[in-house]
């Protein structure tokens, strides 16, 4: 692993210093439940204003579901607490409008508009907040799609999509932005110039990222989260996991290769 992450870690807890001291999101024993199988477990997560804070964990262990929790795309128990109200029933349209963007796995963006049209359905999400970027921004931000403005998204690399997916994300003026997996299916290159831009908007919205590949995150965050199995197995800055990098590995190996063992035909 390199030492990219230690620049970050020593900003996590001034940045984390509010006038209250209270984080803008606090989720308590948030739990969420798909028919018999429990895929969040009553876990605890805090995103102070300004942090940029990665939620690590194998396939399968959650984090997904966390996320979705959070912009209350599946029903959960526990609270949420998101700029002091309580989110736990609100409605996703609701918690969009209050500042936290989900960007999900997928990026889901309309096939039939082009790049710009996609991004200026961002613009309309913004309510009432003062815009952070504009959209010749996002164009700084991934000089690739300056010369794609026109295409319509179906037309797009995964790669082109997941930049329009974040810039779309960024024009709604996020006060918490949520990303699952910005690097899943990329070209190392794409994954590369994603990252890049990440770095680049990280002091100007807060963010809580998902992603399997640990040290990709901990290179950009100041503080990770790894979920196992539904719970959180681990937490601290990013620096302190990165020192952790064996433990950590087996927190991230894939939970399903002892079934995979078990279940194995006898012959
Ligand atoms: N819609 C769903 N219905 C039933 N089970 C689900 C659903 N979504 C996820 N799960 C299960 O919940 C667990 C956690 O999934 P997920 O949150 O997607 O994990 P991750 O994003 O970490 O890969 C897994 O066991 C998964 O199979
Ligand atoms: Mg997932």
């Amino acid at each position: 692993m390199t030492d990219a992450s230690a620049p970050t870690a020593a900003g996590a807890t001034a940045l984390g210093a509010t006038a209250t001291g209270e984080p803008m999101m606090r989720a308590t024993g948030l739990t969420v439940t798909y028919g018999t199988v429990e895929a969040v477990r009553g876990i605890d997560i805090e995103i102070f204003d300004g942090e940029t804070v990665a939620l690590l964990g194998a396939n399968g262990a959650g984090k997904s579901s966390t996320l979705r929790a959070l912009s209350r795309l599946v029903k959960a128990t526990g609270t949420i607490q998101f700029d002091g109200r309580d989110i736990i029933k609100a409605q996703p349209d609701a918690v969009a409008r209050a500042g936290l963007i989900h960007v999900p796995e997928g990026r889901h963006l309309f096939a039939s508009l082009t790049t710009e049209e996609n991004l200026q359905v961002g613009m309309t999400a913004k309510g009432k907040r003062d815009p952070i970027f504009q959209i010749d921004d996002i164009y700084d931000l991934f000089p690739a799609l300056t010369a794609l403005r026109k295409r319509s998204a179906w037309a797009l690399s995964g790669g082109e999509q997941q930049m329009v997916a974040i810039g779309r994300g960024l024009l709604s003026a996020p006060r918490l932005l949520l990303l699952d997996e910005p690097s899943l299916g990329l070209a190392p290159v794409i994954v590369t110039a994603v990252y890049g831009a990440l770095a680049q908007i990280k002091h100007r919205t807060a963010v809580l990222v998902v992603e399997q590949n640990a040290s990709l995150a901990l290179g950009l965050v100041d503080r990770a989260y790894v979920l196992a199995v539904g719970e959180i197995a681990m937490a601290g800055l990013s620096s302190e996991l990165t020192d952790r990098e064996a433990l950590l590995a087996s927190y991230l190996a894939r939970e399903t290769d002892a079934d995979d063992d078990a279940v194995a035909p006898s012959g």
